[in-house]
């Protein structure tokens, strides 16, 4: 009999993009299919994990056994996250979070009158470093998509969020498609996984997290 590995942990995750509204039909989002983030979810509740997934608007289908919380904007994610994060072992966060929202949505449809439009936006709350800035923090993992340079921005990212664990990949190599290959950055160095389904990238990303666990 083998134990799973997440057996009796409780996992809080994220996943998909953000939308931040610019008016009722509009907004700025991000390219993400959430496909990953909801492979990990799956892989997480295969190996015995409670799964809370807060996730941004995808068209992916529940995985068995996980608790789906959806939101829109970074501002609910990080609202969400924030009221279950206490009762979490784990914090994964895979969502493509916008880095800015608009400072004001419009209340009615923006038309268009001028040659030019000027938006202003501001900078969203980085809901990765402030979970793992907690004081009773959960055991927290991040991603790093990059276009380039990724040892180094995962590195970062790893010391500057405080983390425990940060996967890696190439944009180029994960984004839409159904095959992912990603680099694991955590104190002792850099792990490299296989070029693998998602579902099976996921579930290497599980037994990295189970190892550091224990
Ligand atoms: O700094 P960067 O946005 O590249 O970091 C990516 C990691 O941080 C991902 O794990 C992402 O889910 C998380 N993140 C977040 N909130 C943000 C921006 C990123 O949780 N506003």
């Amino acid at each position: 009999f083998q134990p799973k590995l997440l057996a009796g942990k409780r996992v809080l995750m994220t996943a998909g993009p953000t939308f931040e509204a610019l008016d009722p039909v509009r907004g700025l989002t991000n390219l993400s299919s959430g496909k990953m983030g909801f492979a990990l979810a799956r892989a997480c509740a295969e190996a015995g994990a409670e799964v809370t997934l807060v996730s941004g608007p995808v068209s992916q289908p529940t995985p068995a056994g996980v608790t789906r919380v959806d939101v829109k904007s970074a501002l609910q994610m990080r609202e969400a996250v924030l009221n279950h994060v206490s009762t979490s072992d784990i914090f994964i966060g895979v969502a493509a979070v916008a880095d800015y929202r608009p400072v004001e949505t419009a209340a009615d449809k923006i038309k268009k009158t001028g040659e030019t439009l000027t938006v202003e936006f501001t900078r969203n709350p980085d809901i990765l470093a402030e979970v793992a800035a907690l004081p009773a923090a959960p055991f927290s993992v991040g991603f790093a998509a990059e276009s380039r340079d990724l040892d180094n921005y995962a590195q970062g990212k790893l010391s500057a969020k405080k983390l425990k664990l940060v996967v890696g990949n190439l944009v180029q190599d994960g984004m839409g498609g159904d095959t992912n290959q990603v680099v694991l950055f955590d104190a002792a160095g850099r792990h490299p996984l296989p070029l693998a389904s998602k579902d099976e990238v996921a579930r290497g990303i599980v037994s990295h997290i189970s190892k550091l666990l224990s």
